[in-house]
């Protein structure tokens, strides 16, 4: 039996230390994660006034919500080949000044067309914010406490978009739909000047000859004596990395990559962002008498979407990864079930907003958090970095699609008939975890890549 890749000896660093820099270091990258939270939803509320303002109709409207992630796509896209070329803290911190730049323009917009300009350039950002900032939080974590500070991304996520819904409130009654995007520019000025005092990944400047600063910057990050030894370990990997885009094809890999497009595809199909972005407008629907009663019920549902997250968090290595993906998504096409027919029987509001509740809870306790950190660490050593990057491309694609789909779908199947629907993809995404998603939970990488030579009948 032959020796796995070097992340096992990476591991068995004896003594990595949680270094006051690397604590740092996270807490600002991780706003990369929290951008992306805020600018995806903080529509949301906006929306409400944005129809009025710039008096357009739902499919403008549509359109209005969908760009920023037509942006992300296109983003995420980018993203792998930019922070390869440039490395990752200089594309964090152009991103940084991207996010502020373009959350201002949206925010100045005069008409729709120049919104949807600057709504494209903030969804660049969200897309390669998406690939970078956990890319470079794991690269610049110890190997031991890595999955935390991967996890950390998500938790950002779930700040950035509870954050936005409270903003969002605050400017409701005011109808200030236009600082609810400017806000943006705060975190984004936080990024930009973290970044540029925190060091490059060291494993990047490996990668790209520049052995030197590598071993310093992780001397900057408290490796101390063992600075050396996890070097040495990040050339191993990289040795093991080199290869093109065809081995993702080949027999071993391929099962893994189409597991990884599932996860990230159903992620998005089950309708997480039906709710995320459009909840005040699903709650109006229901029957709340205001926009403002509406958007506050939105922001506890954001709180909810974060005190689940740190649950799952905390859950994920007892539990393990499928369980918690077949809870919640048991859970997710159960509340769908009532939530459609709520809307079938007219039932009151507040039934609609517990349904909701109960439907973010249980995504936030599965395909939330554990979709993204399944993707870091199902594909062997050798793909992960390419296979990482289409996992997100699918996120992006299948999350546009569904946003800018949803009010057509409203139109043409009903509320009720909507919501009958995402309960039935989340039924197809529970058999998906069932048949296809093994337990990855207190499993080393040699045996995940060993369990994907069995579908090609070869053992390693
Ligand atoms: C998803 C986002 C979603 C968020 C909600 C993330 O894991 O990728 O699309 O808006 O969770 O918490």
């Amino acid at each position: 039996m032959r020796e796995g890749p070097s992340i096992p000896s990476s591991t068995a660093l004896p003594g990595s230390k949680l270094s006051p820099t690397v604590l740092l270091t996270a807490a600002v990258a991780a706003l990369g994660g929290l951008l992306f939270g805020y600018d995806t939803s903080v529509i949301s509320g906006a929306m409400l006034f944005l129809k009025t303002d710039f008096n357009i109709s739902d499919k403008q409207l549509e359109f209005a919500v969908g760009i920023a992630l037509a942006g992300a796509l296109v983003g995420s896209g980018l993203a792998g080949y930019l922070t390869d070329r440039w490395g990752r803290r200089t594309v964090l911190i152009i991103t940084g000044i991207g996010f502020g730049v373009f959350a201002v323009l949206s925010g100045l917009a005069p008409g729709l067309t120049t919104f949807a300009i600057a709504r494209f350039f903030v969804g660049i950002c969200i897309g390669i914010a998406s690939l970078v900032t956990p890319l470079y939080l794991a690269e610049m974590s110890p190997a031991r406490i890595r999955g935390a500070l991967v996890s950390l991304n998500q938790l950002a996520i779930t700040v950035g978009i509870m954050v936005a819904y409270f903003v969002d409130y605050a400017l409701a009654s005011s109808q200030n739909w236009r600082w609810m995007f400017i806000s943006a520019v705060f975190p984004s000025l936080v990024l930009l000047i973290g970044m540029i005092f925190l060091p490059e990944s060291p494993r990047w400047l490996a990668r790209a000859g520049f052995r030197e600063r590598a071993l310093e910057n992780f001397h900057r990050l408290g490796r101390g004596a063992e600075a050396e030894a996890e070097l040495q370990d990040v050339e191993q990997v990289l040795r093991e990395e080199r290869g093109g885009f065809g081995m993702l094809f080949q027999p071993g890999f391929r099962v893994a990559v189409l597991v990884g497009i599932g996860l990230a595809i159903f992620q998005q199909i089950t309708g997480i962002n039906t709710i995320i972005y459009y909840s005040p407008a699903i709650l109006r629907m229901s029957g709340y008498s205001s926009d403002k009663a509406a958007i506050l019920a939105a922001a506890i549902i954001g709180v909810a979407n974060v005190l689940v997250t740190v649950v799952s968090i905390l859950l994920v290595d007892r539990l393990g990864r499928r369980f918690l993906l077949l809870l919640g998504t048991l859970g997710m096409a159960v509340s769908l079930t009532l939530v459609g027919i709520a809307f079938h029987t007219d039932s009151a509001s507040s039934v609609v907003f517990y349904e909701v509740i109960a439907y973010i809870v249980s995504f936030g306790i599965g395909l939330g958090p554990v979709v993204w950190l399944l993707i870091s660490e199902i594909y062997p050593t050798k793909i992960r970095g390419k296979a990482m990057s289409i996992a997100t491309l699918c996120v992006w694609g299948a999350n546009w699609l569904v946003a800018g789909t949803f009010l057509s779908l409203i139109h043409a199947a009903g509320r009720a008939g909507t919501f009958w629907i995402f309960a039935a993809i989340c039924v197809a995404a529970f058999f998906f975890c069932l048949l296809f998603v093994p337990e990855t939970k207190g499993r080393s990488l040699e045996d995940i890549e060993r369990y994907w030579h069995h579908f090609s009948g070869k053992t390693v």
